[in-house]
């Protein structure tokens, strides 16, 4: 992106200097909390890393209201808020495993996202978007896959802590995609999910009961790199994470057409 808003080159900085504070922890992790339930788990790169993020915007955006995972929501009444997840990913991390990222979204009056970082440190890639401007990796731009059939593709979810009826079901769901699909990968970290498909290393993403801040970023550079983002439903997006769906344009219809079955109206 050529000349990149001060808003996001803030962004940008803020996700490298937090994403050092994820890899001085990372193999290294002094104290590991539960959170709301045994599997929710919390580090303390997470806190360090949400420490310094939102030091930061309030130090350089004092006016701003920040919505972040592990801290009560700053509410100023401003017409931007940030909406942070500090470290997504965080069983991955606890196990070693690379596949974790911090994910810095800034959206105008809580409805339009304007900028989105997600920076996955251990292999020092930087996804970034700014509305309207394409989404880029490290410095590149990108875009979705070709993949012209849901048959041919292969597809990202995840789950969430709490298991529950729509747990169970959501299993259902996810042989429905397993058979008609190249197959299914649960990375753990969707913030990454929505980048790897807004870069076309995989062809659709969809999940339940996320929350802001594990979509916010995630999902601007994917609508920006051309992806379809919407709810299962082919509907707005929700804001809060409760559902979501993206995937290139080709297979889009396929996909909402096995998450709207009668099946699965629980979700909604
Ligand atoms: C989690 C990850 C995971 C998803 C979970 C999220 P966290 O975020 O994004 O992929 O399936 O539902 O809560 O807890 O690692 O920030
Ligand atoms: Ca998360
Ligand atoms: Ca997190």
């Amino acid at each position: 992106m050529k000349n990149p808003s001060d808003f996001l080159q803030f962004s940008l900085d803020l996700a490298k200097e937090a994403g050092q504070i994820q890899m001085s922890y990372f193999g290294n992790i002094s104290s590991i909390k539960k959170k709301s339930t045994n599997i929710d788990l919390l580090t303390n790169a997470d806190t360090e890393s949400e420490n310094l993020i939102i030091s930061k915007i309030k130090k350089t955006y004092p006016s701003h209201s920040i919505i972040s995972e592990e801290s009560k929501q700053i509410n100023k009444g401003s017409e931007y808020t940030w909406i942070i997840d500090p470290l997504d990913g965080t069983t991955n991390f606890v196990h070693n495993l690379p596949i974790f990222a911090v994910s810095i979204g800034l959206v105008k009056n809580m409805s339009q996202a304007i900028s989105g970082v997600v920076y996955n440190p251990a292999v020092d890639k930087c996804f970034y978007a700014e509305h309207q401007k394409g989404a880029y990796l490290n410095g590149e731009i990108i875009t979705p896959s070709n993949t012209n059939s849901l048959s041919d593709s292969l597809i990202a979810t995840g789950f969430p802590y709490l298991h529950d009826k729509k747990y169970d079901l959501s299993f259902k769901i996810f042989k429905d995609f397993y058979d008609n699909t190249h197959g299914i990968r649960r990375l753990g970290a969707a913030a990454l999910d929505l980048c790897f498909v807004a870069m076309g290393r995989f062809d659709g993403f969809y999940e339940y009961s996320l929350n802001s801040w594990d979509i916010c970023a995630g999902s601007l550079i994917a609508d920006e790199a051309g992806c379809k983002v919407s709810d299962w439903d082919g509907k707005r997006l929700p804001h809060n994470g409760d559902r979501i769906l993206c995937s290139n344009e080709k297979i889009y219809n396929d996909m909402v057409s096995i998450l709207t079955k009668d099946e699965y109206k629980i979700f909604f």
